[in-house]
């Protein structure tokens, strides 16, 4: 019985792979790649690579074939409507090959957010649900990643965390964390139609990224609420729901999940002065 892991060049679908084969047989998992050159690291050690590309639904359904467990990472392309198309195409293809238990990366409190990105992945949820394949929905939490776009390479130089006004908290986590729990279902049981909120158990502050900025570089940041600083990331972060926690990936991980301060440090992997 296969588990197959859609995505499998990215970044997410590697630590996905990765982890299971601390626990899982290579033969038991099939990696599927846009390129089959990307699957080579995954060929070396056993694992099959399958062709699959969300744009070419013929690819899909032989992709799929003999899974008894699926796991559709989302597309990341930009345009959300051609994602919807992309993913019902492989939500088809789950149908044609009888795949026996369908999981899906989604986005946590979707039906919290207001961006074209946040239907997106309720639409794809429905689409799953249209099959009648069992399914589990992980939906991730913001990524950390996001905090690279908050000016904290300038905050270390400049000593200023400068924001924007208002009662923001973050509820954001790790790929590792993600890809470590995602795992963790496809490996076990009991995971049939239930739906995870992937997102951290408790919020963080500006406050805070201060104080990691400050402990993580050593130099002192302050921070500053600037109400005319121009960042597009304020506009995307007020359409999603930043403050909703939950417990589902805790749980799942059986550990805590990265604090602020270990997710800040995998932003900065060199770990120059931070
Ligand atoms: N929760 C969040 O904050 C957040 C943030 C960013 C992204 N995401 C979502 O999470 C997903 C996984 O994240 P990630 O960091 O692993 O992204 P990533 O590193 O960009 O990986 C995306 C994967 O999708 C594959 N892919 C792209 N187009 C495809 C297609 N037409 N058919 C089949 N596969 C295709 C890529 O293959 P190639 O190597 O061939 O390109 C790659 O393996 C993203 O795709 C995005 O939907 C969530």
């Amino acid at each position: 019985m296969k588990i197959v892991i859609t995505g499998a060049s990215g970044q997410l679908g590697g630590m996905i792979i990765e982890r299971l084969l601390q626990t899982i047989p290579a033969s038991r998992l099939v990696a599927c790649v846009r390129k089959l050159e990307s699957g080579s690291k995954w060929e070396k050690q056993g694992v099959e690579v399958r062709h699959c590309d969300y744009d070419q639904p013929e690819s899909l359904v032989k992709a799929f074939a003999g899974a008894s467990r699926l796991l559709l990472i989302s597309s990341p392309h930009h345009d959300d409507t051609i994602r919807i198309r992309q993913h019902v195409h492989a939500v088809e293809a789950a149908k044609q090959a009888k795949v026996g238990h369908l999981l899906y990366t989604g986005f946590a409190f979707a039906e919290k957010g207001a961006l074209s990105m946040t239907h997106l992945h309720l639409a794809t949820e429905h689409a799953i649900m249209t099959t009648g394949i069992p399914y589990t929905f992980l939906r991730s939490g913001l990524y950390s990643d996001f905090i690279g776009s908050l000016g904290v390479k300038e905050a270390i130089e400049t000593g200023e965390l400068a924001v924007l006004p208002g009662d923001w908290s973050f509820n954001s986590v790790t790929r590792r964390d993600l890809a470590d729990a995602a795992a963790a279902v496809l490996a076990g049981e009991d995971h049939q139609n239930r739906t995870y909120e992937l997102a951290s158990a408790s919020t963080w502050s500006f406050e805070d990224l201060a104080e990691v900025l400050s402990e993580l570089s050593g130099r002192p940041v302050s921070l500053t609420r600037n109400p005319e600083i121009l960042n597009w990331v304020y506009g995307f972060l007020s359409k999603i729901d930043t403050t909703s926690t939950s417990g589902d990936l805790e749980r799942l991980l059986c550990r805590p999940a990265a604090s602020l301060k270990e997710s800040v440090r995998e932003l900065f992997p060199s770990g120059a002065n931070i």
